[in-house]
């Protein structure tokens, strides 16, 4: 048991579905991170506990350097935790990365500029052996969900941006992961792009029933699309709010015009206007 659940009994793992008792589908425990190659070593991860439930939409909203990205790398095996427990599917994240329980998708789409859009997609299938026929079968499945079908047989230099991070969704789909984890996804893309992008996501989430977690800078970002959205303290990140979005679904443009979406807005900034507070050092008292 950790020894100072004081912070994570306050904000407890039982908020949304999961409060029902099916297990949860990802779960943090007193997840902590410490990067010791810096000088004086840097906490980025200070006992970070939550749950999520099979086919939730979970954001994550927190200022430059509270460790958003590296708690995703944590989750995706990308990276070894200092302490605490993740479990992925009921799985350690090495074991959950071979079973292909979730995809991944970064700010920037890392495409292989080589490979046709087609093939791009069709590598996660590739590196696990699935026969030419078949992985062609579902990498068009999974582009024509995203609506690219028509460009399977161009190279990513010939494609937007938008069209660009859309393919990196189909090849994270396409392994059909129970989870997917995104890190400001649309973080680079104009705001209609992203707009609309925002409803395609939902529309795949809808479709597939995958659960997302997702990071995002865009307060009325991670309101639109989740359940829940998670407000991190200033590094080294905490929990320090988290805010559920009784919204009703489907959600679309009308969504961003309603009373209860702006006040869902504005309980998230004032979430994170607090922790970013909170983290600031007293002031009154002359500096150096
Ligand atoms: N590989 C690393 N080595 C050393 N320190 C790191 C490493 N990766 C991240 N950090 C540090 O950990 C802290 C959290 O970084 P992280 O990238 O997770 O923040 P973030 O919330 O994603 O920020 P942003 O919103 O800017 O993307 C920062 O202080 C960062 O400098
Ligand atoms: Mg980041």
């Amino acid at each position: 048991m950790p020894s100072d659940p004081a912070g994570e009994a306050a904000i407890g793992s039982t908020v949304g579905p999961t409060a029902a008792g099916a297990t949860p589908q990802l779960s943090l425990r007193g997840l902590v991170k410490s990067f010791d190659d810096t000088p004086g070593g840097t906490l980025a991860l200070d006992r970070v506990s939550f749950d999520v439930a099979a086919g939730a939409f979970v954001a994550i909203v927190g200022p430059s350097g509270s460790g958003k990205s590296t708690l995703l790398r944590l989750i995706g095996d990308l990276l070894p935790p200092s302490g605490g427990e993740i479990r992925v599917c009921g799985h350690e994240p090495s074991e959950a990365r071979r079973r292909r329980e979730f995809g991944m998708v970064f700010q920037s789409p890392v495409l292989y500029s080589w490979r046709k859009v087609l093939a791009n997609v069709e590598l996660p299938l590739q590196v696990q052996g699935v026969p030419r026929a078949e992985r062609r079968a579902q990498a068009m499945a999974s582009l024509s969900r995203v609506g690219l079908a028509d460009v399977a047989d161009r190279k990513p230099r010939q494609l937007s941006g938008g069209m660009q991070q859309r393919v990196a969704i189909a090849r994270a789909m396409v392994v059909r992961p129970r989870i997917l984890l995104m890190d400001e996804p649309f973080g680079s893309l104009d705001e209609l792009t992203r707009e609309r992008l925002n409803l395609e996501l939902l529309e795949l989430w809808r479709a597939t029933g995958v659960t997302v977690l997702f990071v995002t800078h865009d307060i009325e970002e991670a309101v639109f699309l989740a359940d829940r959205v998670i407000v991190f303290t200033p590094g080294p990140g905490r929990l320090a709010a988290e805010i559920a979005i009784d919204l009703p679904r489907p959600r679309d443009e009308q969504t961003r015009t309603d009373v209860a979406y702006f006040d869902r807005v504005n309980q998230v900034r004032r979430a994170l206007r607090g922790a970013m507070l909170a983290g600031e050092a007293p002031t009154g008292e002359p500096s150096g």
